[in-house]
């Protein structure tokens, strides 16, 4: 078999990446909170948050001495917010474990929240140069492929097999260029549609490509169709103020700052009145818009109202009421963010009717 680790290697070091803003250092902490947000994330989108998050938190001692609130604020708009309460904790675990030194053992790497096996092996390799097999979307793309692996990569036994692959083709030496390297080659050339087989570096070594397979592997994910669920977003709108509230710690958006929510049965002006004491005016809706989770699709419809009164007998809610750039800055999920947008291009201001 033509050698896959040392032609990768070659080619990372030729043609691979070489100046992300998280390469060319050993600190485990930049490392690790840099494949943290590139879970799930591209490069291109983590960049301006990986600086920012940096900036405010340098070292894992500032991460842990944050809120929590601070630390959602910095991951505003980059999804997948249990990423950056995991993150956290684990900074204070390791504060409060290791002394504030992050763990150079691969094993209490994978044992804080948020750290997977792929992930634990990227920053081993990374931070430490140990010799770690990672596994993430694109690598189980290319070895599906180099392998002609059949099935959905995400499928227990495919995925066991994948593992075996990425275990064997590890190279004795070099282990960041090969790691660095697999990912170049998934993001870059090995790409989901329209991969360019002709600058492949281990081409030569691929059935899939042998095969003329390389549309057909990794197999699709089986179709599952997304339950659907829908809800009414309540955004009040009082003296160029709008009324955010703190969801709970856990579940979708945990505490992020979003709109109140009604069921789509009930009456927004009477549910206004019920629940926070307000008297209000029914504004023209905004646009429905539909925000993908991984397991549900969420239909929000926003409806805008103007608050004209506050019964003095209303219990105090736990929301705040901010000027728009004070909202925009605060720990938003991006529909919320989408919605406070269209508030202030006035598109909310109109009566209905
Ligand atoms: N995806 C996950 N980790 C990465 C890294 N270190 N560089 C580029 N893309 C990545």
């Amino acid at each position: 078999m033509p050698d896959f680790a040392a032609s990768l290697i070659r080619w990372q070091k030729a043609n691979g990446r070489h100046d992300l803003p998280w390469q060319g250092g050993r600190d485990p902490y930049a490392i690790w909170l840099s494949e943290i947000m590139l879970q799930q994330t591209q490069v291109s989108s983590v960049i301006p948050y990986y600086q920012r998050f940096l900036a405010s938190f340098p070292d894992i001692a500032a991460l842990a001495a944050a809120s929590q609130e601070e630390v959602l604020a910095h991951w505003s708009g980059l999804g997948y917010y249990s990423r950056a309460r995991n993150l956290h904790r684990a900074a204070q675990w390791v504060v409060k474990r290791h002394d504030g030194i992050f763990p150079a053992e691969f094993e209490q790497i994978l044992a804080l929240p948020g750290v997977g096996r792929s992930t634990a092996a990227a920053i081993s390799a990374f931070a430490f140069g140990r010799r770690h097999a990672i596994l993430d979307g694109n690598v189980k793309r290319v070895l599906a492929r180099y392998f002609a692996v059949e099935g959905h990569p995400g499928a227990k036994g495919v995925e066991a097999r994948l593992w075996q692959h990425a275990e064997a083709l590890l190279p004795r030496q070099g282990i960041e260029a090969y790691t660095q390297g697999l990912m170049d080659l998934g993001a870059t050339v090995c790409t989901r549609t329209r991969p360019r087989c002709g600058d492949c570096p281990v081409g030569v070594g691929c059935l899939a490509r042998h095969l003329g397979r390389q549309n057909e592997l990794p197999g699709p994910r089986p179709r599952k169709v997304l339950p659907e669920r829908e809800t009414i977003m309540l955004l009040f709108l009082h003296k160029g103020g709008i009324y955010l509230e703190k969801r709970p710690p856990t579940g979708i958006w945990g505490g992020m700052w979003s709109f109140p929510e009604i069921a789509p049965a009930d009456d927004p002006q009477q549910a206004s009145l019920a629940r926070f004491g307000f008297e209000t005016r029914l504004l023209e809706p905004l646009p429905a818009m539909q925000h993908a989770f991984t397991h549900f699709r969420l239909r929000i419809r926003p409806q805008c109202l103007e608050v004209q009164g506050v019964q003095p007998q209303a219990r105090q809610a736990d929301g705040v009421w901010l000027g728009l750039e004070e909202a925009l800055g605060a720990a938003i999920p991006v529909p919320v963010r989408q919605l406070l947008l269209q508030c202030g291009k006035g598109d909310a201001k109109k009566p209905a009717g």
